[in-house]
């Protein structure tokens, strides 16, 4: 073998060198995929590097100029005003979840998209589009899996909006690791990554999320992208929930809530109560607080249950609740309160699939657990908000007066809160000021 050749080993599903062949791939763990490449290592002559032209900032235009709104005001929201020129969004969820529906939606707002789908023929598009009464006169459409193919035709037809359904289905014919591997999704998000931010056109691929969070293949899709939106169900399937993990152009804190509907999804407008559980009965067990979303407010409904252990040790378990969180605030209420919890099983649930991880739904979440135990329903008239410390002290929380207003709008009017929040009079809401978990519990028992 001549001295300027070497060879190494690749695997075609994830990209990972070996010096020698091997059955298995260490890294993704396919069988059969790892071949040998030669590699020319000419000698380079040496080039001469010219020197890059800086940019001045104050030559560049208003930035406000470069964003401009989809239309659709939950995904606004979410991407933190709209759309940027030249961005990379990557709009993930599992498969069914709405995915499609949506990106279709987006392009239909935005007008004079290219809308390119790998997945679907123009037919099927056609009969989505007429499920959502949609007018695609303004929408072009190709079926297209080739990046060379989907990169030229964006660049010829300039549209105001790319959307690529989805990135498990492109392919590069200069390519040789398999279709659909990771190398092959990794490459072609690059090479998109790039004609966005040379074109200034802004670019939408949608992905497939497995179950286990990623994106079909290694988590660095998401570092290679500006953007990353996840659509989720929430656990009762009635909502879709927009949320941003990533955004290189505003902040990751907001949700956009819709609802799948016969004629596609629909913004749910004034989503505040959406993850209540519709019974109004007094349950015993069931405390009700709000959580902040980036700028809205949500009610949340936690919901505990305590049942004797039946042998050994006390189970704890918690759904979208923080584990350890739960144990702190059973420990202060079995040391602090001198509630004895060791002979029981709690069980926590936050109703509607939210995951809370704020500490404002402490006090909540103990006098849920309370009332479970001692089987004495909390009126659901009560709003309970505050942060329980390692001493049994109820603390204040962020934003107070904001979640009681939105409270005091659905009609809750006593709020059981920490001593020294600072709130001024809200018609209608009486606050009951706690000093420290003992107060509270009886304020409930
Ligand atoms: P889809 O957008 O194809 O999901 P994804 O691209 O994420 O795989 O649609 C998912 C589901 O939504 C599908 O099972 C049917 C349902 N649906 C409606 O209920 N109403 C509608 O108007 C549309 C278009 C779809
Ligand atoms: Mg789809």
């Amino acid at each position: 073998m001549p001295n300027n050749v070497f060879t190494i080993h690749s695997c075609s599903n994830c990209g990972a060198q070996y010096p020698k062949w091997q059955g298995r791939c260490n890294e993704c763990g396919a069988w059969g995929t790892i071949s040998q490449e030669s590699q020319n290592i000419e000698n380079k002559k040496t080039v001469k590097i010219s020197s890059d032209q800086p940019i001045n900032f104050q030559e560049i235009g208003l930035a406000e100029k470069t964003r401009f709104k989809t239309g659709l005001e939950e995904v606004d929201r979410v991407l933190g005003g709209g759309l940027v020129v030249g961005s990379l969004v990557l709009l993930g969820g599992d498969p069914g979840v709405g995915k499609s529906t949506l990106a279709l939606q987006i392009a239909q707002s935005v007008g004079g998209a290219l809308y390119i789908s790998g997945e679907e023929s123009a037919n099927q598009i056609k009969m989505r589009a007429d499920r959502l009464k949609a007018d695609l006169a303004d929408l072009k459409f190709i079926p297209q899996t080739g990046i060379e193919k989907i990169i030229a035709t964006i660049l010829d037809q300039k549209p105001k909006l790319a959307v690529i359904d989805s990135i498990q289905t492109v392919n590069s014919a200069e390519s040789t690791t398999g279709f659909g591997s990771a190398a092959q999704i990794i490459s072609c998000t690059s090479q998109l990554m790039a004609l966005a931010k040379k074109s200034n056109i802004p670019i939408i691929i949608v992905g497939h999320v497995t179950k286990e969070g990623y994106v079909a293949g290694p988590k660095t899709l998401e570092h290679l992208v500006d953007t990353v939106l996840y659509l989720e169900n929430d656990s009762r399937d009635f909502y879709k929930i927009l949320r941003g993990v990533k955004n290189r152009f505003g902040s990751i804190g907001e949700i956009g809530v819709f609802e799948m509907t016969a004629i596609g999804l629909k913004e749910v407008v004034n989503p505040t109560n959406i993850f209540m559980e519709s019974c109004n009965l007094p349950i015993a067990g069931t405390a009700i607080s709000i959580i902040m979303e980036g700028s809205r407010a949500f009610l949340v409904e936690i919901q505990a249950l305590a049942s004797k252990t039946v042998f050994g040790y006390p189970q704890r378990k918690a759904t979208g609740f923080d584990l350890n969180r739960l144990q702190m605030i059973i420990a202060v209420i079995s040391k602090i309160a001198k509630i004895n919890l060791s002979n029981h099983d709690i069980y926590l649930n936050v109703a509607g699939g939210l995951k809370v991880k704020e500490t404002a739904t402490d006090l909540a979440t103990g006098l849920a657990i309370i009332s479970a135990f001692l089987e004495k329903p909390i009126s659901r008239d009560t709003l309970i908000l505050g942060e329980i410390g390692l001493s049994g002290e109820i603390r204040t929380i962020a934003q107070i007066e904001r979640r009681i207003k939105e409270a005091a709008k659905l009609k809750f009017n006593k709020v059981i809160t920490a001593k020294n929040s600072a709130i001024s009079n809200i018609s209608g809401v009486e606050i009951i000021p706690v000093a420290n978990i003992g107060e509270a519990i009886r304020i409930i028992a």
